[in-house]
């Protein structure tokens, strides 16, 4: 039997009424703080990713499934959406000279990674990109967002770890502090940390090895390196999460996957997750445009894993009903087919959810079919009710006892 690829799930329609609630509680509150959604597509040129995310990164140098396709050009199946979407706002002129554009996404992402307990090779993020203010506020409100969001799906209990990576200048000054104290210790740090002070050393601080962790804690910190500006944005965030009430951690390793970002960074994180226990992260990227060829535009954002979200949802017993069973189910003499047709599609137009059968089986077959499938009313058709115009109305509730005729004339009803 061929079976989906690994880290390739199917959603079954058992919790295609939870994809739905997270679609409608996403949408809801991005239209609440004024975004509009936008849908790139699933596959982009190459360089999107390779230039917007970064070479050096896991994503684009170990996760990325790239191909060339038959006219030889690299494609490369988006692995997140926040370099497709600049691109996409580069290429639409989507934002205007003061002003600011707030977009939002749902979809499919793809990762090359080891599958397991939440982390997939086709996973899905709903994001959400504040384009063109380069303050502080904008940093904030989409705290403020995603906060809603958690809370709308039913979240409670989750923390907030935010830190700040600074301006290039501030960055850079922090990295030779921090490759200097890393090389001197070099012969203890585990091989993919001392590989990664080669290409990316900040990553370094995102080691889960034991004795790297060790070595970390003595670190230089990243918040002592800030420049006054970039000290100063960081203190309005945290200032203002503090008046409007938001939790967070402020963690000083917090540096995330992505080179994109400057200042502010941020991840959510829920204790019940297990290793893959980021179930968002998120933050500024105000060079982001300019790497793609657009004009400098200031920009923050943040995603969420929904399968992740899902899990979480799950632990809680907290995942909405599957889809609902039908009001009402056909039970048709063959003969009459066409004609139970048309009462159902009357029925349908009145709003009903209503099943035929489709099999051309016995009158009593269709009848255990009716009651299997949670019906509340059969509609029965044969000569008679053909010969009538209507048909027989039999409620299934109490041993399915009552019946009685409807006529098509009026509009019917389903009702005992
Ligand atoms: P990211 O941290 O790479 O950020 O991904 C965001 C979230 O997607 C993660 O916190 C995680 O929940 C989920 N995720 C990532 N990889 C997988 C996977 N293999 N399986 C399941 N879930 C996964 C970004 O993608 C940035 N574009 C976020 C952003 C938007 N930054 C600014 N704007």
């Amino acid at each position: 039997m061929i079976q989906a690829i690994r880290g390739a799930k199917d959603i079954l329609p058992d919790s295609a009424a939870s994809w739905q609630f997270l679609y409608d509680v996403c949408k809801k509150a991005s239209e609440q703080y004024g975004y509009s959604e936008l849908r790139t597509p699933i596959f982009e040129k190459t360089e999107v990713f390779s230039r917007g995310v970064g070479e050096e990164t896991d994503i684009v140098g170990k996760e990325m499934y790239t191909f060339t396709d038959r006219g030889g050009e690299s494609v490369t199946l988006r692995p997140e959406a926040t370099a497709a979407l600049v691109r996409a706002v580069i290429q639409n002129s989507l934002v205007q000279e003061g002003s600011v554009s707030r977009l939002w996404y749902f979809g499919p992402f793809f990762r090359y990674e080891r599958p397991q307990k939440g982390r997939l090779r086709q996973f899905h993020q709903y994001g959400a990109e504040c384009l063109n203010s380069p303050n502080p506020e904008a940093d904030v409100e989409t705290l403020l967002l995603a906060k809603r969001i958690i809370n709308g799906v039913g979240i409670d209990s989750y923390k907030l770890l935010i830190n700040s990576l600074g301006n290039g200048e501030s960055r850079a000054a922090y990295r030779a502090a921090l490759v200097d104290y890393l090389r001197a210790r070099e012969s203890s740090l585990s091989g993919e940390s001392v590989r990664r002070l080669e290409t990316n050393p900040l990553r370094v601080l995102d080691s889960k090895d034991a004795k790297d962790i060790e070595i970390l804690a003595e670190a230089p910190d990243i918040l002592k390196y800030l420049d006054e500006d970039s000290r100063s944005r960081f203190d309005f965030v945290i200032n203002s999460l503090e008046k409007l009430g938001l939790q967070y951690e402020i963690d000083k390793r917090l540096v995330r996957g992505l080179d994109y970002y400057s200042h502010t960074v941020f991840e959510f994180r829920s204790a019940g997750l297990g290793s893959q226990d980021s179930f968002g992260g998120g933050g500024r990227y105000d060079g982001l445009f300019e790497q793609l060829g657009g004009k400098p535009t200031p920009a923050v954002g943040f995603a969420f894993g929904l399968e992740r979200i899902l899990l979480i949802l799950e632990a809680l017993s907290a995942t909405p009903a599957g889809a609902p069973s039908p009001d009402a189910v056909v039970v048709c003499d063959d003969a009459y087919f066409a004609f139970g047709e048309l009462v159902a599609e009357k029925l349908r137009g009145g709003g009903y959810r209503v099943v035929s059968d489709l099999r051309r089986r016995s009158f009593k077959a269709q009848m255990r079919d009716a009651n299997r499938m949670g019906a509340r009313f059969a509609v029965i058709i044969g000569e008679d009710e053909a010969a009538k115009g209507g048909f027989t109305l039999k409620d299934m509730l109490n041993g399915g006892g009552e019946q009685r005729f409807v006529s098509l004339k009026d509009d019917p009803k389903l009702e005992a």
